[in-house]
């Protein structure tokens, strides 16, 4: 018999739909003995507020600013050293020491110091055909490449004798790689770049070591079995998965909360509730279409101001939307989701908000979901009422103005087939802004 269970957070969009706050209310349940990441790098960004403290993690598991919280990072990850040394660092800065209660799977993969710039090649070479991806040059792809094509160093390795022999025959193929691109593509790195990112990178290796890096997977089966709960963080959203997302305008990984299994080494019977985490409209950033954009340039800066949307690993200010009911009727059945957060809700900046509830190319309506996004020339919408800036910063729901109210039960109507609760609905940046809705 199961004794403990694991809950998994995953994005209904592109990302960047505040899976850190969430993950921070569930844990404010005192439910979940640790949080484990289980794919993806140091592409992901997650603001995490306490206090005066904000930290902004990419590669260590939310739930850092939890002193009792156990942190995993599972095999499905690719780690970014440089990343995860230095935002150990800031949070051992404001009081947060995490070297004891994080664990790094043995097998999880390293992101070496030559994984970015071969990001940064490629996505040159996109470029000049036109299709760039918008990667966060993070190395998440090659890095992800190197695993397919069983080449990759895993973080075991660090500790094996070969080590720099397995890392000196890598590097020597991503060179040839390096010098491939810059005799076809004209992409040239410096050598000196070269060589001061090897420089970090070894420094941060040799810190590395010093963590506890083991079998992640025996060690949360252990904490399962010891009737411990695990809460697995997503990185990125649903549009972004490897396999079902808007290809090849996606991230390197599978986002999908099944991915759970493979990413820390658990079976599928410990998962119990799939949360999906959505923001009250849609945001964007890299390439491939996004159909539901707001057309208004205005209005959509209006959004980027008043939601602060601007990348949290690049900076890059991200496009905004409405709220696209066609894609997230097809994240949530996808995924399995059974319970919902929605956030930014306090946002809406008009008398009358659209919805999108279609996918059109020329005047033929999509009955399923198109293969690529690029096919898609217009959208079918529904308009409903706005509620202006009424709702900030409410945490009870009986204070919730009755156009917000009608906008909930609105995007229930759509999902009535879906088995699908709205459990909280964020109101603000600060912990407490949320209230609770379907429980
Ligand atoms: P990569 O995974 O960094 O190569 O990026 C591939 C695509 O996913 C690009 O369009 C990125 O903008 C997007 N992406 C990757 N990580 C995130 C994220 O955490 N939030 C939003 N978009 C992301």
């Amino acid at each position: 018999m199961n004794k403990g269970f694991i809950d998994v957070v995953v994005g209904l969009q592109w990302g960047d739909e505040g899976k850190g706050k969430n993950i921070d209310e569930l844990l404010s349940s005192k439910l979940y003995f640790g949080v484990a990441r289980f794919h993806g790098g140091a592409n992901a960004g997650h603001t995490l507020k306490l206090g005066s403290i904000t930290f902004i993690g990419h590669i260590v598991p939310s739930g850092c600013l939890h002193k009792n919280i156990e942190l995993y990072i599972g095999n499905g990850v690719v780690v970014d050293v440089m990343s995860l040394v230095s935002e150990m660092r800031q949070l051992k800065d404001v009081g947060f020491n995490i070297t004891k209660r994080l664990y790094i799977s043995d097998r999880a993969k390293l992101v070496s110091y030559l994984h970015p710039f071969l990001d940064q090649a490629d996505e040159h070479r996109r470029n000049k055909l036109g299709t760039k991806v918008g990667s966060t040059s993070r190395g998440i792809g090659p890095a992800y490449s190197d695993v397919r094509a069983r080449r990759a160093l895993l973080i075991g390795d660090v500790q094996l004798p070969d080590f720099e022999q397995k890392e000196k025959i890598l590097s020597e193929f991503h060179m040839n790689l390096l010098n491939l691109y810059r005799d076809k593509y004209g992409f040239e790195i410096p050598e000196e770049k070269i060589k001061e990112a090897r420089a970090k990178w070894i420094e941060a290796v040799k810190e590395l070591k010093k963590l506890q890096i083991c079998d992640v997977s025996s060690l949360v089966l252990k904490r399962l079995s010891e009737g411990k709960n695990i809460l697995a963080e997503g990185a990125q959203g649903l549009m972004l998965d490897m396999d079902f997302g808007d290809y090849p305008n996606v991230t390197s990984s599978n986002v999908l909360p099944v991915n759970v299994c493979l990413g820390l080494g658990v079976p599928h019977t410990y998962i119990r509730d799939i949360y999906g985490v959505m923001k009250a409209y849609t945001t964007k950033v890299g390439g491939g279409n996004f159909p539901s954009r707001i057309k208004d340039e205005a209005l959509e800066k209006a959004f980027q101001k008043a939601g602060n949307e601007f990348g949290a690993t690049t900076g890059r200010p991200r496009m905004c939307g409405w709220i696209d009911m066609f894609a997230l009727r097809r994240a949530i059945s996808l995924s399995g989701v059974n319970k919902i957060f929605i956030n930014k809700a306090d946002i809406c900046l008009s008398d009358k908000i659209k919805v999108v509830t279609g996918y059109k190319s020329g005047t033929k309506v999509f009955k399923e979901f198109p293969l690529y996004l690029d096919q898609v020339t217009d959208v079918v919408t529904e308009e409903i009422p706005g509620w202006g800036n009424k709702n900030f910063g409410i945490s009870d729901k009986k204070k919730v103005s009755k156009e917000l109210a009608s906008y909930l039960d609105y995007i229930k109507s759509k999902l009535s087939d879906l088995d699908v609760k709205i459990v909280s609905v964020g109101t603000g940046p600060d912990r407490n802004h949320f209230f609770n809705w379907d429980k």
